[in-house]
């Protein structure tokens, strides 16, 4: 699987993979073989986020580290900080709300680093603008973060550009990433600015629900394109539907989520799945709902 650089010195696999959706509800065994299978494939980028499963997701993945550490060469670690949950295990939560404070961002970093069972993370992303974000005072705490080798790169999620723009403009290393919605069912982010804007700075955008969260599957979904070429080509619709975001030509890395090993093996072929030009506007018009004007 191709590489995509989003640094002069890391690059992440074309497809990475989301833990959000593992639970103790799989075995542990059964974890090891969603990453094994990813990395057989060359997914070799996992995507994390303190909160995945109620706070729990990176001690999961951590388990699999621990018991096998050579595998931290092989991967490259994302995780995400600054959301705050109403959860049992932190009681002092009153409300829904983010904190990107220098205490509670040092905090979630070493705890993911322990939970995760690794003592760096490639990228940091903070998960969702806050409406006080102060960029001042979160320029000096990331750059702290990377300083202290705890953090290789910064990054964001669900960043709109003028916040992306805000925050840059007070920091003096580079932010890698937007992770962001992108898929047949949302695509408003290749006309609403989004994409353009990160394609202009030549910053990869990671693509989180490549397959709308599973929605693209649903028979509600009002995607006759995907379902009419997928039966002409043979091929599954996650497969088209990820080959239709891989062809855009701004390098968009999405971010899978399934927990089953063999829609990994399909999705991994989707970067060999060729669309020409009008097959890629067959499946944009079922996203828009109607042709191109
Ligand atoms: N930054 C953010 O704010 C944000 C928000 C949401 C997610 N994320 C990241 O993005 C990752 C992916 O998100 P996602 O899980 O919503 O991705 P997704 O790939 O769009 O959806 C995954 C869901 O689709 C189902 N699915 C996949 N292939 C299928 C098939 N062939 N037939 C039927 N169902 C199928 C999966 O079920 P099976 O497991 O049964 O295959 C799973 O429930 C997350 O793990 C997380 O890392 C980030």
């Amino acid at each position: 699987m191709k590489q995509i650089a989003i640094s002069p010195d890391l690059s992440l696999s074309n497809i990475s993979y989301g833990v959000w959706r593992w639970s103790e509800e799989q075995t542990a065994r059964a974890q090891q073989e969603l990453v094994e299978c990813c990395l057989e494939v060359g997914i070799d980028t996992f995507d994390h986020a303190d909160l995945y499963n109620d706070y729990r997701n990176e001690a999961l993945f951590g388990a699999l580290l621990k018991n096998d550490p050579r595998l931290r060469s092989s991967i490259k670690i994302v995780t995400k900080c600054g959301i705050q949950l109403l959860s049992r295990s932190r009681p002092e939560t009153r409300v829904k709300h983010y904190d990107y404070s220098p205490a509670h961002l040092r905090y979630s970093v070493d705890r993911s680093l322990k939970c995760l069972h690794t003592d760096y993370i490639d990228v940091l992303l903070l998960h969702r603008p806050s409406p006080l974000l102060n960029p001042d005072e979160l320029a000096a705490t990331l750059t702290d973060l990377v300083s202290s080798g705890k953090v290789r790169h910064v990054g964001v999620s669900n960043f709109t550009p003028a916040q992306f723009s805000l925050l840059q403009s007070r920091l003096h290393i580079p932010l890698r990433t937007n992770q962001i919605e992108l898929n047949l069912l949302h695509p408003q982010p290749l006309t609403d600015g989004q994409v353009d804007f990160l394609y202009e700075r030549s910053i990869p955008p990671m693509i989180w629900s490549p397959l709308a969260g599973g929605r693209i599957f649903r028979a509600d979904a009002p995607l006759q394109g995907l379902r009419r070429m997928a039966e002409e080509r043979g091929l599954g619709l996650d497969v088209l539907a990820l080959a239709w975001l891989l062809a855009h030509p701004a390098s968009f890395i999405p971010v899978l989520g399934t927990n089953q090993p063999e829609r990994i093996r399909a999705a991994a072929t989707a970067a060999r799945v060729h669309l020409d030009l009008q097959d890629w506007f067959i499946l944009y018009r079922d996203a828009l709902g109607c042709d191109v004007p």
